[in-house]
């Protein structure tokens, strides 16, 4: 971790005897090349990198350089900077940009149009702009025989920073754009409908595409349409709308076409390469080869029941409270019936806003959905709180899924999955843990959910973290990111780490601890329990496999407790 890094190890140099520190200094010749050293490769080798590439090697120019004066990446105008400042908040700004990252914290205030400076901070020192399998080989050629660092990244849409690292070339897959309906896919464990996507699919590009094929279908994708869909989203396990009805993206996969880290094309598959189609769904993002495609189930589409409700309450309210914890215990069977229900609760300056929606039945009418829902309207009347709600039958899922753009997230995150046994047995406590954390400033975005489902009609067994199968909800706790003074945020980020989830942690049962991989907080300690559960072995085993060379690093992925980023962001053995 680059910002967390500095004192950890100032502190063990410190209390290290000497000879340990000649020890460690003499390895640190197996540290990734760094820019500026002896070994980083000279213009003409990057140069012959780039016409490999057919000319798609970029160097990094930070998206902020045009607010900057000072600085050589790209001329300062204030005109683009007005511009990029109107729709920095929109997620296309990052994802057609080579190099920025949507968690404003993995730029390390380097260059924003809110920073002091403009610098390459953490970013990407060359980005590999790739249209096919041949330059994805080129650049894992380069890497290895040079040393050099190597990132794989997708839209950026990446809480964790596994797709931003300093001194790297990030293998850019955002260009990858094929899309194939295949309706008549067959295996041994499946035969039906399937969609085989390019890794720079994002997820309403696969549901259009999805929808468009033979009489309508779905495909499971993420609430964010943004998302890209192959990459960390699809290998982290992935949830979304459809989740309680088919399981989580990684159940849907039936193969991944991939670069290994030795630059081999494969398929992997139940039938081929079993151990890798294992990891890489939901194994985690950028851990195991680079993936060049997906290919998953999609569903027949039918009519689909969507609902919102919205009302502002006092924290102190405890009537509210009964009101919410009365929509907690009814989402818990709604979500055995298929269904799932995103609910934040938002604290403002004098109220919290409740704000559900979309709530998703698919298959099912209004009428059916709104059973779930009445006893939470009818207490809403009852005590006279104002509300707004609104329930439609849709066609298709496809037509309930609303267009509107969903923002970046501009908050530093921490997450956990509640079991049910927790919100069945101890909704009191679930709630209290809630007020605290509201208490406390931070916003809560939970999605319920039942996934259940796979474990009885599994496609195939995966390396989904077991912990997701007994979650009833998906807790994710937000704290305003701070544009400007980088100490707010490590200081929110210690409330995070050791306030705010520990309170959550406090109230599952030891042998049901998780958290979900893709939303969770970068500082969690004991991550490979919590993200991976017991599969983590097995994970590292076949992470060892197929990458012997530990080309593939990502903080908190698979393997990653091997390295240590230095302050700068230089990445070494541990
Ligand atoms: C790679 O080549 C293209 C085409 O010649 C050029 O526009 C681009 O600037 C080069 N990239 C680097 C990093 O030199
Ligand atoms: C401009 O950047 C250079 C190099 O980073 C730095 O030494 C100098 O202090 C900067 N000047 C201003 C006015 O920020
Ligand atoms: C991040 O910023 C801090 C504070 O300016 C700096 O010490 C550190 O080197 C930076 N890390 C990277 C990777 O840019
Ligand atoms: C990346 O490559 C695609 C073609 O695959 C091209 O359309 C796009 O302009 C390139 N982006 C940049 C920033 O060079
Ligand atoms: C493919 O599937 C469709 C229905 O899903 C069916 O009508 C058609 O006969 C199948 N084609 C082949 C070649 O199996």
């Amino acid at each position: 971790m680059a910002l967390r890094v500095p004192t950890a190890i100032l502190f063990s140099f410190a209390i290290l005897p000497l000879a340990f520190y000649l020890g460690r200094d003499r390895q640190s010749t197996s540290c990734r090349c760094f820019p500026g050293e002896p070994c980083w490769p000279s213009p003409e080798q990057w140069d012959n990198l780039n016409a490999s590439l057919s000319g798609n090697l970029i160097a990094t120019a930070p998206i902020g350089s045009v607010c900057h004066t000072n600085t050589s990446f790209a001329p300062y105008s204030s005109q683009r900077c007005a511009e990029l400042l109107s729709h920095w908040s929109i997620p296309a700004t990052h994802y057609q940009d080579p190099s920025s990252p949507m968690a404003a914290w993995w730029a390390n205030f380097s260059c924003s149009p809110f920073s002091a400076g403009c610098t390459l901070g953490p970013l990407a020192h060359y980005v590999a702009n790739v249209t096919c399998a041949q330059d994805i080989q080129e650049v894992l050629r380069f890497t290895t025989k040079h040393n050099i660092r190597l990132s794989i990244r997708n839209t950026g849409h990446d809480y964790l920073g596994k797709s931003t690292a300093p001194g790297s070339i990030a293998l850019w897959t955002h260009n990858l754009k094929s899309i194939e309906y295949k309706p008549n896919y067959t295996a041994s464990w499946y035969a039906g409908p399937a969609l085989r996507v390019g890794a720079g699919v994002q997820g309403r590009e696969a549901q259009d595409a999805a929808h468009r094929s033979g009489n309508g279908h779905v495909i499971v994708s993420a609430h964010s349409p943004d998302v890209g869909f192959a990459g960390g989203y699809t290998q982290g396990g992935g949830h979304g709308p459809l989740a309680s009805r088919y399981g989580l993206a990684a159940d849907q996969v039936l193969e991944w076409e991939v670069v290994t880290a030795k630059g081999e094309i494969l398929t992997a598959s139940p039938a081929q390469n079993a151990d890798l189609y294992w990891a890489l769904a939901g194994g985690g993002g950028g851990a195991f080869a680079v993936v060049l495609g997906v290919t998953v189930r999609m569903h027949a589409e039918e009519r689909t029941a969507s609902a919102s409700l919205v009302f502002p309450f006092d924290a102190a309210d405890a009537r509210a409270w009964e009101v919410i914890r009365t929509f907690l215990l009814a989402a818990l069977p709604l979500a055995d019936a298929g269904g799932t229900a995103l609910w934040v609760l938002y604290p403002g300056p004098t109220a919290v806003t409740f704000i559900g929606g979309p709530f998703v039945l698919p298959g099912a009418g209004a009428e059916d959905l709104q059973s779930y829902l009445a006893p939470t309207l009818e207490l809403l009347r009852e005590y006279e709180m104002g509300y707004d709600f609104s329930i439609n039958t849709y066609p298709t899922y496809h037509a309930s899924v609303a267009t509107a753009a969903v923002n970046v997230t501009e908050f530093h995150v921490g997450g956990a999955l509640v079991p049910r046994s927790t919100i069945h047995s101890n909704p009191n406590g679930f709630i209290s843990t809630l007020q605290e954390i509201l208490r406390h400033k931070a916003a809560i975005s939970s999605y319920s959910m039942n996934v259940s489902r796979p474990i009885n009609s599994p496609v195939s067994a995966n390396a989904v973290s077991p912990a997701w199968r007994n979650a009833a909800v998906s807790l994710l706790l937000g704290i305003p990111f701070n544009y400007t003074n980088r100490q707010v945020n490590v200081e929110n980020q210690r409330l995070m780490t050791d306030v705010l989830l520990p309170q959550v942690s406090a109230l599952v049962g030891p042998g049901e601890q998780g958290a979900y991989l893709n939303e969770a907080d970068f500082n969690q300690p004991n991550w490979q329990s919590l993200f991976y559960g017991e599969n983590y072995n097995r994970l590292l085993k076949i992470k060892q496999k197929y990458d012997p060379k530990q080309i593939f690093y990502g903080r908190t992925a698979v393997g990653s407790e091997r390295w240590v980023e230095h302050g700068n962001g230089r990445l070494c053995p541990v």
